[in-house]
């Protein structure tokens, strides 16, 4: 049992690293205060107090390891840090109020005016708003490359060059890129990996192991998975949080609610079971709707035909939650198929137990031109399907009603 009056802001887990992901996910991070609570307790408060000024001075100094203010940690917030550390077999996390901050703080926090960024071209809207705009207004440039061609990676390097990032698999088309060997080209030049694994989920993909120094996540995905809250989550070595991530969350103030960390535990606990589910039911779904005659393409990690399908063998343990369907007829063909559903709900989430559906060229890729919309491979009859927890029979009947 952990002592409370002795806290330390990455929370001692009572569960040990040798356990299977699958009890991690219960027990992993938990700390029991002396009332002995079976849940996990929130613990809603901005701050803390001290026994003596003496006491207080140590914890400012970092002598002593207890909390101090929600805005570097909290104890529930801890709970969710260390379990999460503990899922990813990372050696630290911090939690961030969404996955945008999360992506937002580990790509600022390493860079500095005159550093240069190389990232994929294929990326969610606002990490490339990130990249593309944001960056270059500190005086950080950035370069975007088709993520799938190593030369590209590669032939993009500058001497000043410190960070590449990369989501896989990609939002919303599904494309793989080489984990691993895009690590290797980074490191060779002296820079840092960081990949968004939203997608892949903690589940099906382990970018640490394939060589990346940083994991961000949304949170508000599968984590929550049911809906509720937003929240994001960074994954590295101790020696990379020390160095690039402690001091700048802190001071710049993206913290994790003590309130949406207990909602966000809670949906850990149940993630193994919900994206099993909701995968093996995106495969029946790929499998059922690919050659339908609606269906131009049909793209999802899992089925042999998927253009990089031994990428997918090699860095992924399992397809995916997410199947990414081009429609006949553009825009209207996909407007006609969002408008016919009945069971699964037309919204821009993703990761829920509901099953959603988006149109990615009119909004979470719409304020892109039409041509880089193209490059990114965002078509106008491209449709991005979150698949639930529905029963697979009712969700493919809802889909082939609404194609036909
Ligand atoms: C790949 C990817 N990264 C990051 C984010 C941002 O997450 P949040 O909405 O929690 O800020 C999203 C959201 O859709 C996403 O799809």
């Amino acid at each position: 049992m952990s002592d409370l009056s002795d806290p330390g802001c990455a929370a001692p887990s009572e569960a040990g690293p040798e356990l299977a992901l699958e009890t991690q996910l219960v027990h992993g991070g938990t700390l029991r205060s002396e009332f002995g609570e079976t849940s996990e307790a929130l613990f809603l408060t901005q701050g803390h107090v001290y026994r003596t000024a003496e006491e207080c001075e140590a914890r400012f100094k970092g002598e002593d390891p207890g909390y101090i203010y929600a805005r570097f940690s909290n104890p529930t917030v801890g709970m969710f840090e260390a379990r999460m550390a503990a899922l990813e077999g990372a050696e630290a996390a911090r939690a961030t109020a969404t996955g945008m901050a999360a992506v937002t703080a580990s790509l600022l926090a390493q860079v500095r005016a005159g550093d240069h960024v190389v990232a994929a071209r294929q990326l969610f809207g606002s990490c490339r708003f990130v990249i593309e705009d944001l960056l270059p207004r500190f005086g950080v440039a950035s370069t975007l490359v088709d993520g799938r061609n190593l030369e590209e990676w590669q032939a993009a390097v500058r001497p000043n060059t410190k960070v590449f990032f990369l989501e896989s698999p990609t939002n919303p088309n599904l494309d793989l890129i080489d984990i691993a060997a895009v690590a290797e080209i980074a490191h060779a030049c002296g820079s840092r990996l960081v990949v968004d694994n939203v997608f892949a989920t903690p589940l099906w993909q382990s970018p640490l192991k394939l060589g990346a120094d940083c994991v961000v996540y949304s949170a508000t995905k599968h984590i929550d998975g049911q809906g509720r809250c937003l929240g994001g989550v960074i994954l590295a070595s101790q020696e990379f949080i020390d160095k690039h991530i402690h001091t700048f969350l802190r001071q710049t103030g993206p913290a994790l609610s003590p309130f949406n960390a207990w909602v966000l535990l809670k949906g850990l606990e149940t993630l193994s079971l919900r994206v099993r589910r909701q995968t093996e039911s995106a495969s029946i779904i790929a499998d059922a709707l690919a050659g339908h005659p609606k269906v131009r393409r049909l793209i999802y990690p899992g089925r042999r035909d998927h253009p990089q399908a031994e990428l997918a063998r090699r860095q992924m343990r399992a397809g995916s939650t997410l199947v990414a369907i081009e429609i006949d007829g553009g825009k209207a063909g996909a407007f006609r198929f969002l408008n016919a559903l009945k069971i699964i709900r037309i919204s821009n989430n993703l990761g829920d137990a509901k099953s959603l559906v988006t149109h990615p060229a009119t909004t979470t890729h719409e304020r892109f031109a039409p041509a880089v919309r193209e490059a990114m491979g965002v078509t106008e009859g491209l449709v991005r399907l979150s698949v639930g927890l529905e029963h697979p029979r009712d969700l493919i009947r809802d889909l082939e009603q609404a194609l036909a």
